[in-house]
């Protein structure tokens, strides 16, 4: 059944799906590889549109496949489908400047977090409208980490209490996402460092091992199993 969004919701959700995938091997861009029989990006959507305060949902998709990415989510939920761009800063800036006026709460999320649960969209969002301009969903680091020289030799031992691994969806108030990418210099791999870049303080709220980035093949299985599980 195709999901409704909320119109009275005050969030609009970008998508960046444009990816080709190099590291899960050879094959169709990531986004559109299937995962337990539908492609990751409809596991996707299909949680974001859970989520109650959507109003929007923006996908950026590889430049070839619009066409049958809008015919592949028109079940699934309303969305728009724009192009990607070559790098992921230039997806999430086609997909933005692709939202309607209304929604004052912009999150960006990784279609590669196809398991995310509606209940971290919505987390994200209540702490941009309770008055935070950015936040980043996180977990702690669970392994000890080493910064390494040349010929592998270890220089020394990081302290882990300090570090933080950071997921999608990542929330920012509208006008501070569009200064940020209007701003931007060489692309960066996510959204709240080019708003670190403008001073803008960004604040960590818990993540959720769900929101895991479908990256390599591992990972793949491991979602598997969880959808399995009930995920
Ligand atoms: N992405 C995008 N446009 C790009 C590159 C990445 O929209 N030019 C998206 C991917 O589709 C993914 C998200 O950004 O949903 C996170 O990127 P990543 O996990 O690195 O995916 P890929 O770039 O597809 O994978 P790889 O780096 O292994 O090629
Ligand atoms: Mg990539």
């Amino acid at each position: 059944m195709t999901a409704q969004l909320n119109p009275r919701g005050d969030v609009a959700v970008l998508v960046p799906a444009a990816g080709a995938g190099v590291r899960l091997g050879p094959g169709a861009p990531k986004a559109l590889r299937p995962l337990a029989g539908e492609p990751l990006l409809v596991h996707a959507v299909r949680r974001i549109a859970a989520a109650p305060a959507v109003h929007t949902i923006v996908v950026a998709a590889p430049a070839a496949d619009v066409e049958s990415v809008r015919a592949m989510l028109a079940p699934v939920a309303p969305v728009t489908v724009v192009p990607g761009g070559a790098e992921r800063q230039a997806s999430v800036a086609a997909a933005l400047a692709a939202v309607p006026a209304g929604p004052e709460i912009v999150l960006v999320h990784d279609a590669a977090r196809a398991l995310t649960p509606p209940e971290l969209v919505e987390s994200v969002a209540a702490a941009v409208r309770s008055g935070h301009d950015a936040v980043i969903p996180v977990l702690p680091v669970v392994d000890t980490i080493k910064e390494v020289g040349a010929g592998e030799r270890v220089l020394g031992t990081v302290d882990r209490s300090a570090l933080r691994a950071v997921q999608t969806p990542q929330g920012f108030r509208r006008s501070v996402l569009t200064a940020a990418h209007a701003a931007a210099g060489d692309p960066l791999t996510d959204d709240a460092g080019l708003v670190e870049k403008q001073g803008v303080p960004v604040v960590c709220v818990p993540g959720s091992e769900h929101a895991l980035k479908i990256t390599r093949p591992f990972d793949l299985a491991l979602a598997e199993h969880l959808l399995a599980a009930g995920a």
